[in-house]
């Protein structure tokens, strides 16, 4: 008879289970209202974004912009619809997703967690099908490396949402955990590549940058908004122990 419910015929069964969910971990007052502050933090600074995305995104759908932006072209029927559904499901990953980093929402209201989780990997998917179509379709503005970079961008938020869901799906929580962090810092890449111009703007007075972004700024940039970011994910999951589920204490 099998220890538990995973273990199987010739595995070590003192392996961590990754299977197991997370158990609900105790948190000081300190630490929940750090936890909530930070988020609140970031939402409402990425808030100025996702407006800008949500309103843009409309008017795109709804009215012909080609006397303000590259981006809308008159009678393209597919890369405008394309581009600018892309930005109102950006809009709504950008606001969501940061909710799913609250403990206290995971663990208390679980349904909700779930749709949200739901609405953001479907909204993902919507938002990187839409950014691939127009590249595949017209390109960036910046060129084959733009194209390049951004195509990678989108094709990992595609990775992150399915793979997000699938985990779930399969209570595989340990996995489902890692891939929902990888679609958080996907999530907010679109914003963080702003927040980088601006920081960087704000310093320098806009040293490395060039028009149609052929500065090295603006080439490092290409892939800053990213790639450091999922690589930091990974040697966090290397260096964090596993967190699994801990058994009743006896008595
Ligand atoms: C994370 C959510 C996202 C949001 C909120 C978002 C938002 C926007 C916005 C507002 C623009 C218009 C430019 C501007 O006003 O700054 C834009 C352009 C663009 N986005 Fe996204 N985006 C997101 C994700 C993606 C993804 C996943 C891709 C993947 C392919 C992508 C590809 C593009 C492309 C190709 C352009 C046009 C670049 C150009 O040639 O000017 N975006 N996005």
């Amino acid at each position: 008879m099998p220890e538990n419910r995973f273990s199987m015929p010739g595995v070590r069964n003192d392996a961590p289970d990754l299977r197991e969910p997370v158990l609900p971990v105790r948190r000081s007052k300190k630490q929940t209202i750090l936890q909530m502050f930070a988020v609140g933090l970031l939402a409402s600074l990425a808030l100025p974004f996702v407006f800008h995305a949500f309103g843009f995104g409309i008017e795109g759908l709804l009215s012909n912009l080609s006397a303000r932006t590259h981006l809308y072209r008159p009678g393209a029927l597919v890369s405008n619809p394309a581009i600018f559904s892309h930005m109102l499901a950006g809009a709504v990953i950008t606001l969501l997703a940061p909710l799913q980093l609250l403990p206290q929402i995971r663990e208390r209201i679980p349904r909700f967690h779930r749709w949200i989780g739901y609405i953001v990997c479907v909204c993902a998917v919507l938002s990187a099908v839409g950014g691939l179509a127009y590249i595949g379709l017209r390109q960036t503005i910046g060129g084959p490396l733009m194209d390049f970079a951004f195509a990678g961008y989108g094709l990992c938020v595609l990775a992150a949402a399915v793979q997000t869901v699938r985990f779930a799906r399969a209570r595989n929580f340990e996995r489902h955990r890692r891939w929902a962090l990888r679609m958080f810092v996907l999530a907010i890449g679109s914003w963080l590549y702003r927040l980088h111009y601006q920081i960087w703007y704000l310093a320098t007075g806009g040293l490395w940058m060039a028009p149609g972004f052929t500065g090295p700024f603006d080439l490092f940039q290409l892939f800053a908004f990213y790639v450091p970011y999922l690589i930091g994910l990974e040697i966090y999951f290397r260096l964090r122990p596993v967190r699994t589920a801990q058994p009743a204490a006896a008595g």
